[in-house]
């Protein structure tokens, strides 16, 4: 699995340290509070798990799926999958696995925001801030990253290698194998 892998950005140790860190952030500003973690399906699957099992205070957790679609057009997202359960009143998190251009993120925000939590917050895995094209409000993150393309730790390409234990940047030759420009594949699922 690993003979397309460029280099590791960030290993499990550092990712288990990193998470451990912002899921304490997280248990003193929530203290008391109805913590719900929402996981965006599929990609912050692994970080959500690892986080809500570092958090010491008691916490729901519910998820929601997206689907892209106008290939190759940005923030052209729509919810595939519904949360099981209403959000009204709750102390909201929502758990993405990387805040890109923004947009993805922006819209789960409106549509979560029109439901009345409590309080909505942002807690990203990975931040590219070099590519955002939209601003959001990120409340916690892990690690900012530079603009390469990125698997592992619940990262996909082409949903494949999400079960890597570090992070890691995709050689670029096996990303133009398949995709122009930019090396990153035109439409991706979450
Ligand atoms: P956005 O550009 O902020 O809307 O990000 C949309 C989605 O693109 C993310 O939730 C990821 O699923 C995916 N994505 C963006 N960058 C990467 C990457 O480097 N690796 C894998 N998926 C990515
Ligand atoms: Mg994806």
């Amino acid at each position: 699995m690993t003979e397309n892998i460029e280099r590791i950005l960030f290993s499990e140790e550092q990712v288990a340290a990193r998470v451990t860190e912002v899921a304490a952030e997280i248990s003193a500003k929530y203290q008391g509070r109805d913590l719900k973690l929402i996981g965006v399906l599929k990609g912050s699957v692994f970080f959500l798990t690892a986080l809500a099992r570092a958090i010491t205070i008691p916490l729901k957790i519910d998820f929601l799926a997206i689907s892209s679609f106008g290939k190759g057009t940005p923030g052209m997202v729509r919810i595939a999958k519904d949360l099981d359960e209403p959000i009204q009143d709750e102390d909201v998190l929502l758990v993405e696995d990387i805040v890109d251009t923004g947009f993805t993120t922006r819209y789960l925000l409106q549509t979560l925001a029109g439901r009345g939590p409590r309080s909505l917050g942002i807690c990203t895995l990975l931040d590219r801030t070099v590519r955002r094209i939209v601003q959001v409000p990120v409340d916690f993150r892990c690690f900012e990253i530079p603009d390469r393309f990125v698997v592992g730790c619940g990262l996909d390409y082409r949903q494949l290698y999400r079960n890597l234990t570090y992070i890691a940047v995709l050689d670029s030759r096996a990303l133009e194998a398949s995709a122009g420009g930019r090396g990153v594949p035109e439409a991706h699922n979450q």
